[in-house]
């Protein structure tokens, strides 16, 4: 007979998602509302192999759905990529009579979870909450709409100074190996050109592509590059390049950085929040484990943690070609 579920353990892990705290609610409110005690764990993995641990009720979660950031904290844990480290959460669970675990968070907070399940045999699932969007299993991550819309809404102000200067701006968006948020919110602001790590183009169309656009007319440029972009060059590094091809243009360069993280969470990032929590309850009490809770075509669904460790997310080509058409 399987045992039943009493208690429910849970951690936000690697960079912080807006949206991560709809998520803790929708867990919080979920396993009261199943009679199942919800546990969080401060600092993700750290905590759960230093023991932080904290009951939670219905009204710890109060006043969180509209904040960004993740009030259980997060971290990188180094120590949950050790054996010993893992024995040391093991049994800090065991010691609390704790049941399941949730884990949200990206694909190193997965992996982690993935070889702790297959050691210790101790139900996991995942959701996933990154602004990146690359996770394997599910067409959105929690976060990535907010922090499109952030872009987007920094590119529009950007845009407005670009214009009335006549210059080209390269502007670095987030995303180390994964292109979405520039891809997406290159085609939302009208980027003339947009860098990914999955197509590198090269240099030469870049600069073909911008010569084209002054012989257009065009009076202003953006140019939006993911952060793991794969021509070689950062950002400063194309300036550079193109004040020495094309010294007509005046160029200026601005790194978005962490305010992609920050803010209150989109409407969508709530509901998929919402929807991903209760879901991941309701999955450890049908004696699920080792999954991670996607969602597809505005359908939940469940994928092995395996794959969406192993698989890889696709950029959307169908984007690609519109915003090559769109730049000319
Ligand atoms: O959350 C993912 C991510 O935003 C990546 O796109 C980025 O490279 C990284 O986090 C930055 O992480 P940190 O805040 O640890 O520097």
């Amino acid at each position: 007979m399987k045992k039943q579920i009493k208690k429910i353990a849970f951690l936000t892990s690697g960079g912080d998602a807006p949206g991560m705290n709809a998520v803790i609610r929708a867990i919080v409110r979920s396993c009261v509302y199943n009679g199942i005690i919800p546990i969080a764990v401060h600092k993700g993995y750290e905590g759960l192999i230093n023991g932080s641990f904290e009951e939670m009720n219905a009204r710890s979660v109060k006043g969180i759905i509209n904040k960004g950031g993740t009030i259980i904290k997060t971290a990188r844990s180094s120590e949950f990529r050790t054996k010993s480290g893992r024995k040391k959460a093991y049994n800090n669970l065991i010691d609390h009579s704790i049941d399941g675990l949730i884990v949200v968070g990206g694909d190193g907070t997965f992996n982690g979870a993935y070889i702790f399940n297959k050691e210790f045999k101790f139900p996991v699932i995942g959701i996933p909450a990154t602004i990146d969007n690359d996770i394997f299993g599910t067409s959105h991550t929690i976060g990535f709409d907010s922090a499109l819309n952030t872009v987007v809404e920094a590119i529009d102000k950007i845009r407005d100074t670009a214009s009335s200067h006549n210059r080209l701006f390269f502007i670095e968006v987030m995303g180390r190996d994964a292109g979405h948020i520039a891809l997406n919110t290159g085609v939302a602001a009208g980027a003339e050109e947009i860098l990914i790590p999955e197509e590198n183009l090269g240099l030469k169309r870049l600069i073909k592509s911008l010569k084209r656009s002054k012989n257009t007319g065009k009076s202003s440029s953006i140019v939006v590059v993911a952060e793991g972009d794969k021509t070689g060059k950062n950002v400063f590094e194309l300036k550079d390049y193109v004040d020495k091809h094309l010294p007509e243009y005046e160029v200026r360069v601005s790194v978005l950085g962490h305010i992609q993280r920050g803010g209150a969470p989109s409407c969508f990032d709530r509901v998929l929040a919402s929807r991903m929590g209760v879901s991941s309850v309701d999955s450890l009490l049908k004696t699920k484990s080792n999954v991670m809770v996607g969602i597809k075509n505005n359908k939940i669904f469940l994928t092995p943690l395996i794959d969406a460790v192993k698989g890889k997310s696709k950029i959307n080509s169908e984007l690609l070609k519109i915003s090559d058409i769109m730049s000319i």
